[in-house]
């Protein structure tokens, strides 16, 4: 891992954060997030009374209030680098919903342990550092209780094409920029683009071997994968 590099990026995560995020209800209308991100709660909602569960990358909240209209949850924890987005949401949700500010590469402010469900969604996928999505995915481990599950989301597909970024003449960055669509780039598993220009679209993460999600030597995880999305559940 290269510090510095990685240090560029979250200075450019951060920049764009200050903009905070729309609520991104049009990904409320697809069905896989119902069934499988969100589909072991919806199916089976008693087994999650009392539980505590964390929203990683929580942007306005959308997962919170689904969460809540799923289950009777004890407490739930929302964590994003954007300060707006956290001080929006922290006056309008309920007090069961909790929301933290987060520098970006640790979940520092929670125990080990801590939650028997973690999701994420549009936030991997979107990030194109693999040692930071590394680095996180440890994290969101560590704060796992044994038997908790995971769910989150990450894209497949080879080419720009199947972005389907929209085909504008050029696309204005949150972080300030202006880029033509033919210079944004998409990053491979593996790769890490430090100098990426953005992080919600301008360079995505393509999933292309399934076996990239396998890490054996680092978490000892056993992966359930759906295709994608998928499911993680921490061993007991
Ligand atoms: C595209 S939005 C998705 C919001 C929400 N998860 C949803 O599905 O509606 C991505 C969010 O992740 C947050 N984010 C990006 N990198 C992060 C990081 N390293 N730590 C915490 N939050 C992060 C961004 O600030 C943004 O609010």
């Amino acid at each position: 891992m290269n510090e510095i590099g990685l240090t560029r990026y979250l200075m450019m995560l951060r920049k764009e954060a200050k903009w905070g995020t729309s609520y991104f209800e049009r990904h409320d209308l697809n069905p896989e997030y119902w069934n499988k991100i969100l589909g072991p709660i919806k199916d089976n909602p008693n087994q999650w009374e009392g539980k505590k569960a964390l929203d990683f990358g929580t942007g306005m909240g959308r997962n919170v209030t689904n969460l809540l209209s799923l289950a009777n949850w004890k407490t739930i924890y929302a964590v994003d680098i954007s300060d707006k987005n956290i001080n929006l949401c922290s006056q309008t949700f309920p007090e069961k919903a909790q929301f933290r500010l987060v520098g970006g590469k640790d979940l520092k402010i929670f125990k080990d342990d801590s939650f028997d469900f973690v999701v994420s969604t549009l936030v991997l996928k979107h990030l194109a550092c693999y040692s930071l999505r590394l680095i996180l995915l440890q994290e969101i481990y560590r704060v796992m209780k044994p038997g908790a599950l995971f769910t989150f989301d990450m894209g497949a597909g080879q080419d720009l094409e199947e972005r389907a970024y929209p085909n504008h003449w050029f696309c204005l960055m949150r972080t300030g920029g202006l880029a033509m669509p033919s210079q944004l780039s998409v990053a491979k598993y593996h790769e890490d683009k430090y100098d990426a220009l953005g992080s919600n679209g301008e360079c995505d993460v393509r999933v292309i071997d399934i076996s990239d999600f396998f890490y054996p030597s680092v978490l000892n995880l056993k992966w359930l994968i759906f295709e994608i999305p998928m499911k993680v559940s921490k061993e007991r």
